[in-house]
């Protein structure tokens, strides 16, 4: 079974094992547990057969076998990188995935649930399984559905996707099939691109961005089948789909490294654009928001009477934020919840709830089955998200884009800005639109969110004394974070970062909740990051943690202290001091979480890790 996956297809006149590769390297944040490719070359005579190649580990090993084992030249091919779920990341699990007769490819990404009986079923018939995944069963079921379709690629795989449960990308070829890839979707991303004199398909458009920016989605229980000259999109039953095409508004470059050693550095330095571009032709002149583009009208959302804010990993600590500033600006009832435990404790909704899911990939299961269970209730969905045509936007009532670009670092930084920016943009819309008592200070609030690229660039200025105190910490075994309102969540995210890139041990915690447990940790030297809120306006909040500092450097914790320019009240109590631009206290994480992204960064670099793609995870977690 494959979890996450990068997925690729090529048909065109170039070199199909050039193009895959070069995909998937760009799909390897996906997944990178293993890699393989399938291509359909002649066999010297008259015939075409299928060639393969498949290796365990980063797509640096499948290249290596390659060049030791050179495969023929062919202009039909595909390719995959694999984020294992069952099934160890081995060369045996690693895909393509052949059938008996060694001339069907498949490769996958999702989880087939009836594999069981599937498996029992094609074994009972006589087929020999030989690896341990879901994957495999779909080769030996096209074996045949391709005979009883008289040779018709995708009618074969329409076929096995009738009966296939769960969640799956497919791709296949067929050795009998030169000049055909055929692809199917359920409950799992699938792209075309159309080129000219080639096509592609891929997980992300990401792959194929390099040779052309047309883009068709792909939807629900469909199947494509692309030709270098024809693309032709059906659903599972057989009958025409209808075609949804759409122009990649950003270029290969935006996909590129750009210079920097690691996508997450090059992400971390793009903040001040995310942030400009998400705000972009969304505050009005009159300084009024125009979010239109959401699709919910303003009576739908004057009947409101309860948000819920759901989400995973450091999206969800966007939504604990979203949690402090809707319910201050609008005075709607909101909470925040983990995507992976909001249906499950039957919560109360109603057509009068509005349910805010935030997805920067737009595909993670959990918020996609939230999403769903939100809808059955009759709850309106309002999708955040920084995909374009991702199934989360697509399965939402109204949807706000943020305007990242692309993500690539499975580490999310430039993507959390800007779904702050989305949060603080619904919660001040939404404010407008019912009149609160806070009318003059949304008006200021617009005005100075407007002025955050120009801050967050401030911050990334100033961050080479963060950089060395990362540094000075690498043989660290512990760093703690506390914040309190919602600095709390930007400490969250501070330790989220620390343990996915450093692997270190990090906890965040609300300071307050120090003295009720937590601060039992504090040992001598202990590294304790603390973000100090904002005097403007919160003082009593400010001189609380100014004592939670005390506590702790009194009982030895060596204090990093995150305050605003001018705050003087911190100074003897941080061992280091870490300055960010005066700034509304809703907004602060903006610039707050900007020197822990830094720091994590840095220090992960100085142990030696690989950044971008950290061990054990993917970028886009599309299981449950
Ligand atoms: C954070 O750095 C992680 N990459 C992870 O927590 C991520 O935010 C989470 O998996 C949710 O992803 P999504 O926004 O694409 O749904």
């Amino acid at each position: 079974m494959t979890a996450m996956c990068g997925i690729v297809g090529y048909v065109g006149d170039k070199s199909a094992l050039e193009v895959v590769i070069e995909g998937l390297r760009r799909l390897e944040y996906r997944g990178y547990d293993s890699a393989g490719v399938a291509l359909i070359s002649s066999n010297g005579g008259s015939g075409t057969e299928l060639a393969t190649e498949r290796r365990a580990g980063k797509l640096a090993n499948l290249i290596g076998a390659i060049e030791e084992r050179p495969l023929p030249a062919a202009t039909t091919g595909m390719g995959h990188t694999r984020w294992a779920t069952h099934g160890a990341p081995t060369d045996r699990n690693a895909h393509p995935h052949t059938d008996c007769t060694g001339r069907v490819a498949v490769i996958h990404n999702g989880i087939i649930e009836n594999f069981a009986a599937l498996r029992a079923e094609l074994t009972a018939a006589g087929h020999p399984l030989s690896s341990d995944t879901d994957t495999e069963v779909v080769a030996h079921l096209l074996e045949a559905a391709y005979q009883d379709s008289d040779g018709d690629l995708a009618e074969a795989l329409r076929r096995v996707c009738r009966r296939l449960e769960g969640a799956f990308t497919l791709v296949v070829v067929h050795a009998d099939a030169p000049g055909v890839v055929v692809g199917a979707r359920r409950n799992s991303p699938l792209v075309v691109g159309r080129g000219i004199g080639e096509n592609f398909l891929a997980s992300d458009v990401a792959a194929f961005i390099a040779h052309t920016r047309q883009a068709i989605e792909l939807g629900q229980d469909q199947v494509v089948e692309i030709r270098a000259d024809q693309i032709s999109i059906t659903n599972f039953d057989g009958t025409r789909a209808a075609v949804n095409e759409y122009h990649v508004d950003w270029d290969v470059s935006a996909a590129e490294k750009g210079g920097y050693d690691y996508f997450m550095l090059k992400e971390i330095a793009e903040q001040p654009r995310a942030v400009a571009d998400t705000l972009l032709g969304r505050i009005g002149a009159d300084g009024r928001l125009q979010l239109d583009e959401m699709r919910l009208s303003p009576d739908e959302l004057r009947e409101i009477d309860k948000i819920i804010v759901i989400a995973c990993g450091t999206s969800f600590h966007a939504a604990l934020i979203a949690k402090y500033a809707i319910e201050h600006w609008t005075r709607i009832p909101c909470e925040a919840e983990l995507a992976s435990e909001f249906r499950y404790r039957d919560p109360v909704l109603s057509r009068r709830t509005l349910v805010i899911v935030i997805s920067q990939s737009g595909e993670t299961m959990d918020t996609l089955m939230a999403l769903r269970h939100a809808r059955e209730q009759g709850s309106l969905v309002l999708a955040i998200s920084n995909t374009n045509g991702s199934t989360i936007p697509r399965e939402s009532d109204a949807v706000l884009y943020t305007h990242a670009g692309p993500e690539v670092a499975v580490a999310s930084t430039k993507a959390f800005l800007t779904q702050l920016v989305a949060v603080y943009l619904v919660a001040l819309y939404l404010g407008q639109l019912r009149g609160t008592n806070y009318g003059d200070e949304l008006d200021d609030v617009i005005l100075q969110l407007a002025a955050m690229p120009e801050k967050v660039e401030k911050v990334l200025e100033t961050m080479e004394p963060v950089r060395e105190l990362a540094r000075s910490l690498a043989g660290e075994r512990c760093v703690l974070f506390l914040g309190r309102h919602v600095g709390y969540p930007v400490a969250l995210e501070g330790a989220l970062k620390l343990k996915e890139l450093a692997y270190m041990h990090a906890e965040g915690f609300a300071a307050g909740e120090l003295k009720h447990g937590p601060i039992a940790l504090i040992e001598q030297d202990l590294p304790v990051v603390v973000v100090v809120p904002s005097r403007q306006g919160r003082d009593v909040l400010h001189d609380k943690i100014v004592s939670n500092i005390q506590e702790i450097r009194a009982r030895g914790a060596k204090t990093i202290v995150i305050a605003e320019e001018g705050d003087d009240a911190v100074v003897p109590y941080a061992d280091m001091l870490i300055r960010i631009p005066p700034t509304p206290t809703l907004l602060q994480p903006l610039v707050a979480t900007v020197p822990l992204q830094v720091f994590a960064c840095e220090l992960a670099t100085a142990k030696g890790h690989e950044v971008d793609q950290p061990r054990n995870l993917a970028k886009s977690v599309t299981v449950e």
